[in-house]
């Protein structure tokens, strides 16, 4: 690579933002999301992402939404553009039953951007969110949505961010009144207005802003509300913390703006700044040694897997963060796992209403690969290094069901199903060494229903769960091979294989699971499987 073309990999490289949103169901992500997109100029009208917004509701109301999902604007990853920096925002689903799915895409991620309902405050999944985005020092921008309605004191809204959540938070914007008495909000940096304007629909005004906090148009317009205003923000500037963009990158701080996502209201301030100070992709840790994201040979790990994305391509796609040098079309690429080079002709990029694919793609985009079986969430792609990016686990299911089929004939197809739908990672699969079975592994209820919902629907394969006498899994390894060959005869009633071959064993209790490792200390049982 010569010097021209590298310094052009890293002018692209510093324009990427890769982030998630992080909330509590119904703080407004979805419509955040939406807004985000419409601003970015990557869909037209609002109302076009259907999203995951009903991973809150019933199973039924989910259910029906991946019906309607076709192929619609439901991707997991979303790359748009605003103030020249490109955007790549990965989707996690809301529902706490998905966390696992939502743990891996955090890994993905350079910067977080946390959604709070003003009058709710800080909620319980954001508060599981944000320990998560603790492992990476994930910086974080704060978006307090819906001041159209009533809700907590501002300044109370942050104390209890800063104490619930252990971050300082830096007011950027703050909002002149709330609930009807809502006007808009002040840019603490800019010393500039943004009167409020309710606009519902998809149009994208700039609405009107007045410029300095002691112009009388302000009181002109805004009345008592505007001396209000100066008063608090004195207290404001004086009691809170000065915006500090190492503190922020560096995950101690979070800069927070204020608006109401459903009237495209205060979202162009909080993009104008994701754009300014989020952190650009980051180095990550490979087993082997640290990869910078400006290095100029290719790597990246997938962190997730997505069967039949498209009904109507009926294909299953592995999600790869690029985390260091370029990606080309149709370049050889070292599958680490299996020590095997793949030439890709076919990778997708994900733009908002479409799929298409990709002729070139750098360090902090997400692109697609076609799996045909021999991907895993966790796995490292390189030019040819040997590297391993870890860091992504399988957690041991908590909660277990025997999968009964209704129609005996349709067993391949079962099979297939469970293959393809449990490598996504959300269930695992488990097949004892006693017996035939076919054994499922969640961490939360509702991915059983989803599971069966998605055989019939993806698979035309019915069918029920009867309940198990299992409690819990541990994966088996030893040091001591003659110790393993007779533990592996010994407990064989309770050893299954998961999905990726490793043996596993199922305890039917938390006592049976002690007794078995105090009578096996040569055995590790690990409750997490590193990828
Ligand atoms: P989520 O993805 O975090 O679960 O939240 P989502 O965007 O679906 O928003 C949850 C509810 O909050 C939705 O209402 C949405 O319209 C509403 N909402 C979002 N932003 C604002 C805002 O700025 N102000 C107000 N007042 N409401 C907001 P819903 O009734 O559950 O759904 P819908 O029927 O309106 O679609």
């Amino acid at each position: 690579m010569n010097q021209e073309s590298e310094s052009i990999n890293a002018k692209e490289i510093k324009k990427r933002r890769t982030f998630a949103i992080i909330s509590h169901p119904d703080a407004g992500k979805t419509t955040l999301t939406e807004k985000l997109l419409l601003f970015g100029g990557a869909i037209q009208q609002a109302g076009s992402v259907k999203g995951r917004k009903a991973d809150r509701h019933a199973t039924s109301d989910w259910m029906e939404m991946e019906k309607q999902r076709g192929i619609s604007v439901t991707t997991s990853v979303m790359q748009f553009e605003h103030k020249n920096a490109i955007m790549n925002l990965l989707d996690t689903p809301g529902h706490e039953d998905f966390s696992e799915d939502t743990y891996r895409t955090l890994t993905a991620v350079d910067s977080a951007l946390m959604v709070i309902d003003v009058a709710k405050g800080v909620e319980n999944r954001t508060i599981k969110l944000m320990e998560v985005c603790r492992l990476r020092t994930t910086p974080i921008l704060t978006f307090i949505n819906k001041l159209d309605r009533e809700g907590k004191e501002p300044i109370e809204l942050l104390d209890e961010v800063e104490s619930v959540l252990n971050i300082e938070c830096a007011p950027m914007t703050w909002p002149i009144g709330m609930g009807k008495r809502f006007k808009g909000v002040y840019h603490l940096y800019e010393d500039t207005i943004h009167l409020f304007s309710a606009t519902h629909g998809g149009k994208i005004m700039q609405g009107e802003t007045i410029k300095g906090l002691d112009n009388p148009e302000l009181d002109a317009l805004v009345g008592d509300q505007a001396e209000e205003l100066r008063e608090e923000i004195e207290l404001v500037k004086g009691a809170s913390h000065e915006f500090n963009l190492e503190a922020y990158l560096a995950g101690t701080q979070t800069p927070v703006f204020f608006g109401s996502a459903i009237n495209n209201f205060g979202i162009l301030e909080l993009l104008d700044a994701f754009a300014d100070y989020a952190p650009s992709p980051q180095g990550r840790e490979a087993d082997q040694r640290f990869v910078s994201a400006q290095e100029e040979n290719f790597s990246g790990f997938v962190f997730k897997v997505q069967a039949n994305m498209d009904p109507s391509h009926r294909d299953r796609i592995a999600f790869l963060r690029i985390c260091s040098g370029k990606f080309d079309k149709g370049m050889k690429i070292n599958h680490v796992r299996i020590g095997k080079k793949i030439q890709v002709g076919n990778a997708i990029t994900f733009k908002a209403d479409s799929r298409k694919n990709i002729e070139e793609a750098y360090s902090g985009d997400i692109i697609g690969l076609h799996n045909h079986g021999t991907i895993q969430v966790g796995d490292t792609f390189s030019e040819g290094e040997v590297l391993k990016y870890s860091g992504i686990p399988y957690f041991a299911p908590e909660l277990f069901r025997r999968v009964v089929l209704k129609d005996p004939l349709r067993g391949k197809a079962l099979q297939k199903g469970l293959v393809q739908l449990t490598e996504e990672g959300a269930t695992q699969l488990f097949k004892p060494l006693k017996n035939n079975d076919l054994i499922l592994g969640a961490v939360g209820i509702l991915q059983f229903d989803v599971t069966a919902f998605r055989l019939k629907a993806e698979y035309n394969v019915e069918c029920v769960y009867d309940n198990v006498s299992i409690n819990t899994a541990r994966w088996v390894s030893s040091d001591n091979p003659a110790k393993f060959e007779e533990f592996k005869k010994k407990a064989f009633d309770n050893l299954a294989k998961d999905g990726g071959g490793y043996l596993v064993y199922l305890a039917s209790s938390r006592v049976n699971l002690q007794l078995t490792e105090e009578r096996w200390p040569d055995i590790k049982f690990s409750a997490t499987r590193e990828l």
